[in-house]
């Protein structure tokens, strides 16, 4: 108790001395809200994924993205300089916190960004949520998407919410439409190593599927088999953009720390 409200004032201290020197980017969340991106630098992170969508997913000035779990906006905060009319940006989370973090900062952009809140269960961000992620349909019109994006977020899905995304997906996406989404992949080419991972997947989640680093709190981090992953992307027909870029997580070489996989309709 003693020790988090330290830590709580030392992140207060240290947002008021960027306040002080001038530092302060008002798209960047104070310290206390950073939990929602574990460890990554957020500014560092959200530049980073900005050229993945420039170069893996061919992200245009002029896209209709949607933000699945945009948390506090480290890919909402890119894409400010990135989307011009008609393009738009649309995000939405199961943090209300972040939510109205997010609306509270994100006005008068250069086009529309929206923020929306759904209320769904998940054991590491929202435990009393009041509904079940694979049943909830994305409150956005068949085929009004040109980019899907998710980052960090299939990592935090059960095996019956990640296929009923993948579906929700495919379904708001615009012909030639592209899912840019990291996942945290097992087997397949480039298997993670036993020893230097940063995760233990050793044990099966409940769905028989995914594969989970901590069975106390599931969604903390969610893997997939890659074979599962395909199976499920061709049953909506989405194609993907191969290669796979697998990530550092896996204790070798990577383009990011997680598996980047691009999809197209
Ligand atoms: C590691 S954070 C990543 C946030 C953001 N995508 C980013 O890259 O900064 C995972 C996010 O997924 C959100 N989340 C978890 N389950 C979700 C669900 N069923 N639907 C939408 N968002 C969800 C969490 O609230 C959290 O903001």
């Amino acid at each position: 108790m003693v020790s988090r409200a330290l830590r709580a004032l030392q992140l207060r201290a240290a947002d008021l001395a960027d306040v002080a020197r001038g530092r302060r980017d008002p798209l960047t969340p104070p310290r206390r809200y950073l939990d929602f991106v574990g460890d990554s630098d957020f500014q560092a992170t959200g530049e980073e994924f900005l050229e993945h969508f420039r170069t893996l997913a061919g992200l245009q000035a002029t896209d209709r993205v949607l933000d699945v779990g945009c948390g506090i906006g480290r890919m909402a905060r890119v894409l400010t300089r990135e989307l011009r009319p008609p393009g738009s940006y649309d995000g939405f989370d199961i943090s209300l916190e972040a939510i109205e973090w997010c609306r509270r900062h994100y006005v008068r952009m250069g086009v529309p960004f929206t923020f929306g809140h759904a209320d769904l269960a998940n054991s590491l961000y929202n435990p009393g949520g009041r509904a079940a992620p694979s049943e909830y349909q994305f409150p956005y019109l068949d085929r009004s998407f040109d980019l899907v994006i998710a980052t960090s977020v299939f990592t935090h899905l059960l095996a019956d919410a990640a296929d009923h995304y993948l579906a929700q997906a495919a379904r708001v996406l615009a012909p030639r439409g592209r899912l840019f989404a990291t996942w945290l992949l097992v087997g397949g080419d480039s298997p993670a190593s036993s020893h230097g991972a940063a995760f233990d997947f050793s044990a099966v989640a409940g769905d028989g599927v995914a594969l989970v680093a901590d069975p106390a709190v599931p969604e903390a981090a969610v893997a997939y088999p890659e074979t599962w992953l395909r199976s499920r992307l061709a049953e909506y027909r989405l194609r993907v953009r191969e290669p796979i870029r697998y990530g550092t997580w896996r204790g070798r070489e990577g383009l990011s720390f997680q598996d980047i996989v691009v999809v197209e309709r």
